[in-house]
C-alpha cells in the first residue's frame, strides 16, 4: 500500500495508482476470513442457505457500508475517531469511532493465533509430515499440546510486529500484486481436484443449493458478522484507507471490484474444502460442525491424495500464510494508528505496547484450546469468546455508528453527492434502503439475539 493507514493528517497523498486503493483494499479484505473462516461457517449454518444470505448481505449491506466508510474517509481526511469527530464533536460521536477503533485490537491477537496455526502446517509440508497431518486428531492433538502453538504464534505476531516498526508496509502492495493471482490459480486447481473426489458432488450441492430446513437465526448472526469480518467493514479500516483515495476516484467502482474479487475466493475456498468433507467423511455433520479447525482437518487429506500434494500443500500454505501476513498487518497498523494519533503516543512505543498487549490476548486465546482449556467465558473458550464479541456484539454497534453518522449526522445528499462526485451514483436506491432500513433493523436483531443465546437466554 502506498501510505500507511492511521494517518491523522488532514488530508494525504493517496495512493500509487489508480488501482493502489483497490488493491490495498483488497490485500486487507483477502486473507483467513475467506479462506479459513467462510469455508467452516458455510458449513456450519446451512450451507446454500448461508451462501445465499451472505450474498444477500454483501450486496446490499456490506456494499453500503464500504461505501459509506470510504466516503467518510475520504471526506474527513481521517481515521475513526478524528472522522467520527470531525462531522460532529461531541461525546456520542468520539463514542462511534472508538468503537471502530476498538475492534482490530481484539481481533489482532486472536488472528496471529490462526497465522501461527498455518504457519506450523506449513513447516509440516516442507518437512515432509503430509501424511502424518491428514491422519485424524492430529489437529485436535496440536492445538491441546501447549508450546508448539504458543511458539508459532509468538513467531507470527513478532514477524508482524518487525514489519510495522521497519515501516515497510510499501512491500504489502507488491507482495499483494504477485500473491492474488497466484492465489487464486491455485485454489482453482485445488478445488478442481477437490471438486472431482468420489462423492464430492454432494459437497457441492450442499454448498451452492439453498436448504430452507438448514436455516437458523444463527445463519444470518454469522453471514454477517462474515461479512464485516471478511470485507473489513465495522473496524475502521475502510475509514482510514478511504483518507488515501483520490478526491477523483469512482468509489462505486472500486467497492464493486473488491466486492466481487473478496467474495470470489471465499466461494473457491469453500469449493476446495466443503466437496473434501463429503468426499473424505461422506459429509458426516460432526465434521461439517468442526467449527475453526474445518481447513486445518479437511485440506490435509485432499493433499495427501493428491499426486505432488507435499509441493501442493507448501504451496497452498505460503499463500495462505502471505494472506493471513498482509491482512495481520493492516489490523496491526490501525491499532498502531490508533494509538499514536489518539494518545500521542510514538511510533515505537504504541508498537511495542500494542505487541505485549497481543502476545497476551493471543497466548490466551492459543493455550485456550490447552493448558487453559477448562476457562471458559459464557461458555467458550478464549479465541471463539474473543471473534463472538468483536463479530457478532462489537461490529454489529460499529456498523450502526457508521450508519446513524451517515442517516442522521452527514445525510444522504452529502453522501450522495460525494460518492458519485464524478460519476453517476448507480446503486442509490439500495445504498439508502440498506443504511436506513436494512441495516438498523437487521443489526438490533442480531445483536440481541447474539447476545441473549451466549447467556444462554435463548436457544438460536
Ligand atoms: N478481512 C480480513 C480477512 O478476511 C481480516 C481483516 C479484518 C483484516 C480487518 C484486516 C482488517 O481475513
Amino acid at each position: 500500500m502506498a501510505k500507511k493507514p492511521g494517518g491523522s493528517s488532514s488530508n494525504n497523498s493517496g495512493w500509487s495508482g489508480k488501482m493502489g486503493y483497490v488493491l490495498a483494499a483488497a490485500a486487507s479484505a483477502v486473507g483467513l476470513g475467506n479462506i479459513w473462516r467462510f469455508p467452516y461457517l458455510c458449513a456450519k449454518y446451512g450451507g446454500g442457505i448461508f451462501l445465499l444470505v451472505y450474498l444477500f448481505l454483501v450486496l446490499t449491506f456490506g456494499y453500503a457500508l464500504i461505501m459509506s466508510e470510504t466516503a467518510i474517509g475520504r471526506m474527513s481526511g481521517k481515521s475513526p475517531i478524528g472522522a467520527f469527530k470531525y462531522f460532529k464533536n461531541s461525546k456520542l460521536s468520539a463514542a462511534g469511532g472508538w468503537i471502530n477503533a476498538l475492534v482490530p485490537f481484539i481481533i489482532c491477537p486472536y488472528y496471529a493465533v490462526i497465522g501461527g496455526w498455518v504457519l506450523k502446517y506449513l513447516v509440516g509440508y516442507v518437512t515432509g509430515e503430509t501424511q502424518a497431518m491428514a491422519t485424524d486428531g492430529y489437529f485436535g492433538g496440536y492445538i491441546t499440546s501447549n508450546t508448539q502453538p504458543e511458539l508459532y504464534f509468538v513467531i507470527f505476531i513478532l514477524l508482524v510486529l518487525v514489519v510495522i516498526l521497519g515501516g515497510v508496509q510499501n512491500g504489502v502492495e507488491r507482495v499483494s500484486k504477485v500473491m492474488m493471482p497466484v492465489l487464486i490459480f491455485l485454489a482453482v486447481i485445488v478445488s478442481i481436484y477437490s471438486c472431482t473426489r468420489p462423492g464430492a458432488v454432494e459437497g457441492i450441492k450442499y454448498l451452492f443449493i439453498p436448504n430452507i430446513h438448514n436455516f437458523s437465526i444463527m445463519t444470518v448472526v454469522a453471514a454477517m458478522g462474515q461479512m464485516f469480518y471478511s470485507l473489513s467493514l465495522a473496524m475502521g479500516i475502510m475509514i482510514t484507507y478511504g483518507s488515501y483515495v483520490d478526491k477523483h476516484q469512482d468509489l462505486e467502482d472500486s467497492t464493486t471490484k473488491i466486492e466481487i474479487f473478496d467474495t470470489l475466493i471465499a466461494i473457491l475456498a469453500g469449493l476446495m474444502i466443503i466437496p473434501a468433507v463429503f468426499a473424505f467423511n461422506g459429509g458426516d455433520p460432526e465434521t461439517l460442525s468442526a467449527g475453526p479447525s474445518l481447513m486445518f482437518i479437511t485440506i490435509p487429506k485432499v493433499f495427501a491424495e493428491m499426486g505432488f500434494g507435499t509441493g501442493a500443500g507448501i504451496v497452498f500454505f505460503v499463500l495462505v500464510f502471505l494472506a493471513a501476513l498482509t491482512s495481520a498487518i493492516s489490523l496491526c497498523e490501525t491499532c498502531v494508528g490508533t494509538l499514536t494519533n489518539e494518545l500521542g503516543w510514538s511510533r515505537v512505543k504504541a508498537t511495542l505496547i500494542f505487541g505485549v498487549f497481543s502476545l497476551i490476548l493471543g497466548s490466551a486465546a492459543s493455550l485456550g484450546y490447552g493448558v487453559w482449556g477448562d476457562f471458559t467465558i459464557i461458555g467458550m473458550q478464549v479465541l471463539d469468546f474473543l471473534d463472538f464479541l468483536s463479530n457478532s456484539v462489537m461490529m454489529p454497534i460499529a456498523a450502526l455508528a457508521i450508519c446513524l453518522l451517515v442517516w442522521r449526522v452527514i445525510g444522504f445528499d452529502k453522501m450522495e453527492e460525494e460518492i458519485g462526485r464524478d460519476s453517476a451514483f448507480k446503486r442509490k436506491a439500495i445504498y439508502r434502503f440498506s443504511i436506513k432500513y436494512l441495516a438498523p433493523v437487521s443489526l438490533v436483531a442480531i445483536l440481541i439475539s447474539s447476545v441473549l443465546s451466549a447467556f444462554g437466554i435463548i436457544s438460536i
